[in-house]
């Protein structure tokens, strides 16, 4: 009997950690500061230090940072605001509750991210239409690659716009010498536990450089209230995050730089067995992923993916449906078909990818999936 291969796994790291986290959080039930506990503020730390963003903020999960930062700027009805169609759902949430209207756009089928020849037309049409006035855009981080920041914050930049990361997936990427939540004005990520860097629970957090954002942010996140948090003088919500995820999210940071270099090396070992059968999402020569899914694209995926089941290999698809063809966001649809986002719904599938692969696991998986196709 061979060990089994997980798609993710969450368990190692907590096995690896559990007495650090046990003493960390039995250090909570002794100071007894269950919200806005000393971890909220030395995470936060830790992360701006990590990232190189000046400003960290802790918040309640990836949804509410994309929330936050869009009510930071006011974003809302007669906006539009930019996203690819090929995302998460919470991409499009997040500006339908601002009450913005969402602009779908095209994504590159190799980057798996926004296109910015799409966005910039997507961009001239809202503008020739006069209905809406482009605010932002979401450059969304898919499976760990980072977006292409330079062109798309030079499309941003020439309409007077900003950019916000959705780097739910891609903590720990970069772009040049800059690591992600550093590369453009504005950057959201998760703390789910799945992503790379994973909390034991819902969590996220966000970055920025600009001190008066931080101070809007700050004051969202706490029902909208000033520094003394006394009087209301924006409308806020409850997006904290509590001391004990971010003890979690602390004790993982211990490990995290070894488990980024453990996900770039089984992605390197993937690419070496695959070699060249298959395509695999690639970024350009600037780009470091974060490999938080390792995603290949397919023509017969169903049948791909039921002869990995039969050798006991899981493999997932995300996602099967590009936004715009969503009951909740049909309404926002473009009229021309976006067709890399509808191929890749297609064709895309993420094979078992964690840190804590093996290589002989590595192996098992290659062969099964070359086997496969
Ligand atoms: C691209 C993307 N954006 C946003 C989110 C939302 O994050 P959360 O689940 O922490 O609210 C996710 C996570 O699942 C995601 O993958």
């Amino acid at each position: 009997m061979t060990d089994p291969i997980l798609f993710f796994d969450l368990k190692s790291p907590a096995r690896r950690l559990r007495a650090d986290i046990e003493k960390r959080l039995m250090a909570i039930l002794d100071h007894g500061q269950y919200i806005g506990g000393p971890e909220v503020t030395e995470m936060e730390a830790q992360l701006a230090a990590f990232t190189g963003a000046k400003h960290a903020l802790a918040v309640a999960s990836g949804t509410d940072a994309l929330v936050i930062a869009l009510m930071g700027e006011e974003i809302g009805p007669g906006d539009a605001v930019f996203l690819p169609a090929f995302t998460y759902n919470a991409t499009a949430n997040a500006i339908l509750m601002t009450g913005a209207t969402p602009v779908f756009v095209d994504v590159d089928r190799l980057t798996c991210n926004i296109d910015p020849a799409q966005l910039e037309i997507a961009i001239e049409r809202v503008i020739a239409e006069g209905k809406l006035k482009p605010r932002l855009v979401i450059a969304v981080d898919l499976y760990g690659l980072p977006a292409d920041y330079p062109a798309i914050s030079a499309i941003a930049r020439a309409h007077g716009m900003l950019v916000l990361s959705d780097a739910a997936q891609a903590l720990g990427g970069g772009q040049g010498n800059k690591r992600i939540g550093a590369l453009c004005e504005m950057t959201a990520t998760s703390f789910y536990p799945s992503k790379t860097l994973g909390a034991y629970g819902d969590g996220g957090a966000m970055f920025t450089d600009d001190d008066a954002r931080y101070e809007r942010w700050s004051s969202i996140r706490w029902h909208g209230t000033d520094a003394a948090k006394k009087e209301s003088i924006r409308v806020g919500l409850n997006g904290r995050l509590d001391s004990m995820q971010c003890a979690v999210v602390l004790s993982k940071l211990t490990i995290f730089e070894e488990e980024l270099r453990a996900r770039a090396a089984h992605a390197a070992a993937y690419l070496k067995r695959l070699n060249g059968k298959v395509a695999v999402q690639t970024g350009g020569a600037d780009d470091r992923h974060a490999w938080g899914l390792f995603t290949v694209m397919v023509e017969n995926r169903d049948a791909v993916m039921a002869k990995l089941k039969d050798q006991g290999i899981p493999s997932a698809v995300y996602y099967s449906k590009p936004l715009h063809k969503h009951a909740a966001f049909a309404a926002h649809a473009p009229a021309e078909p976006l067709a890399n986002c509808e191929w890749l719904a297609d064709h895309a599938l993420s094979l078992p990818f964690h840190p804590y692969l093996t290589d002989d696991q590595i192996d098992r998986v290659s062969a099964a999936f070359i086997d496969a196709l």
